[in-house]
């Protein structure tokens, strides 16, 4: 058995390879930002230069409820992204909701207009009122742009400033994330059908193809145990995981042999142990193996998050880290990946960033040399949980997104995690 499934996986690297790697043009694609595709070596990602890297940038969502990128009714995409440009940020999660594609299904294989999208959102008046907003910071638009466009115009300016694109399956319904039971929490809940999910990650990594800076998806954020629905409750383990991510890992590569593939784990993405262990994907005995991802092994990374924000003890700090992900990057590990932390954050107010989960992660990040994208760009959302403009204390922008809300910690121990990580 094990011995067929390496024949497998060698036969189709030798066919994939000829169409993954086109001899002629590996220089020209040497020469241009960002060097990719990119591929993993061990605990590193690598360029097609041999250059090692990583990620230090920010989360921007665009999986709420209007479905398309936040700030823009406040700020243009130009204005936006140099802001991320001007502190050294070299990456962008850029957050998307499945039921987007759902509806470019639905809708004959286009997708909705803003105007109908913040209508349907926000309600008749304040849908307009907000458009007209957006069209006057981003004459770009107008009314009849839809929200893939939108899309399309934030990873172009992404691209353009040379600051890599994530692309984050956040949510399948698209609103504010995450809680057990709002219906999104694991497959088979209300709104979350494997199948639609799987074919969003394939759709959004062919239409990425189109923007040079894409270079990785992650396949869905913070998978957790639903507190509502028993029967999807039932499956909830790491033997049904395994069976899924395996099958959204081959959608995606299917559809896009380039993009780096992110694997996150349970309880809201804060543990990945049995992958990185190779203890067994309970309750079944099946383990991970990279000989499952046939002619793509090398484009696993592994993400979590860590909202432990009261923490008084930066050496629990980095052991929870360490112990529950960072140790994937280790020799100790029986499978090592690269592993990064995609959400960390805490309220931008004028004393929290002093605090010790603060601190601590900006010397640990960069000792690790671990990736990371703090939760969150965003200054305001169109619409949180209900309320329209909601303001968001977290967010490194301040309101209305024309500058940081707490520029002493962007222009201190942020910069300086952020130089340390990089360099
Ligand atoms: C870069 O990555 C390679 C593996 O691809 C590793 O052997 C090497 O030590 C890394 N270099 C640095 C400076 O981290
Ligand atoms: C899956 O997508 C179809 C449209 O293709 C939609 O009608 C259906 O409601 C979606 N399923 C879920 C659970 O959202």
């Amino acid at each position: 058995m094990k011995f067929f499934t390496t024949l497998l996986a060698l036969a189709s690297t030798a066919l994939a390879a000829p169409s993954s790697q086109p001899q002629h043009d590996e220089s020209s694609k040497r020469a241009a930002w960002p060097n990719g595709p990119f591929v993993t070596q061990g605990r590193y990602i690598r360029d097609t230069t041999g250059k090692n890297l990583t990620y230090a940038g920010t989360n921007w969502p665009g999986h709420n409820d209007v479905m398309f990128p936040e700030g823009l009714q406040y700020q243009s995409v130009e204005f936006i992204v140099q802001k991320i440009k001007s502190v050294g940020m070299n990456a962008v999660r850029l957050t998307f909701a499945i039921q987007m594609i759902d509806e470019i299904y639905s809708n004959g294989g286009k997708d909705i207009t803003i105007q109908q999208a913040l209508v349907q959102a926000l309600g008749q008046a304040n849908g307009a009122k907000i458009l007209s907003q957006i069209l006057a910071k981003n004459p770009r638009f107008t009314a009849s742009t839809t929200r893939l466009q939108v899309f399309d115009a934030v990873a172009e300016e992404l691209s353009k400033q040379q600051i890599l694109i994530h692309l984050d399956n956040h949510i399948s319904k698209g609103m504010w994330c995450c809680s057990g039971d709002d219906g999104n929490s694991w497959f088979g809940d209300k709104y979350f059908s494997a199948a639609n999910w799987t074919r969003g990650l394939g759709y959004m990594a062919d239409h990425g193809k189109s923007w040079p800076g894409l270079v990785s998806i992650g396949l869905r954020n913070e998978l957790r145990e639903p507190t509502n629905n028993q029967a999807a409750k039932n499956s909830y383990n790491w033997q049904t995981w395994y069976t899924y991510m395996k099958q959204a890992a081959q959608a995606v590569n299917n559809a896009n042999k380039d993009l780096l593939i992110f694997l996150s784990g349970l309880n809201y993405d804060t543990y990945l142990n049995p992958v990185f262990e190779g203890t067994a994907l309970t309750p079944g005995n099946g383990k991970f193996s990279f000989n499952d991802f046939p002619g793509y092994a090398n484009k696993l990374v592994l993400e979590i998050h860590n909202y432990e924000t009261g923490i008084n003890s930066c050496s629990s700090l980095q052991n929870n880290l360490y112990s529950k992900g960072f140790k994937a990057m280790s020799s100790s590990a029986v499978n090592v990946f690269p592993v990064m932390l995609t959400e960390f954050g805490f309220a931008m107010d004028a004393n929290t960033y002093r605090n010790t989960y603060a601190s601590c992660l900006s010397t640990y990040l960069p000792s690790q040399k671990a990736g990371w994208t703090i939760w969150v760009l965003a200054g305001s959302y169109y619409i949180r949980s209900g309320r329209q403009d909601y303001d968001e204390d977290w967010g490194m922008l301040n309101h209305d997104w024309s500058n940081w809300r707490q520029p002493a910690y962007i222009n201190g121990p942020f910069t300086s995690m952020l130089r340390g990580t990089l360099n």
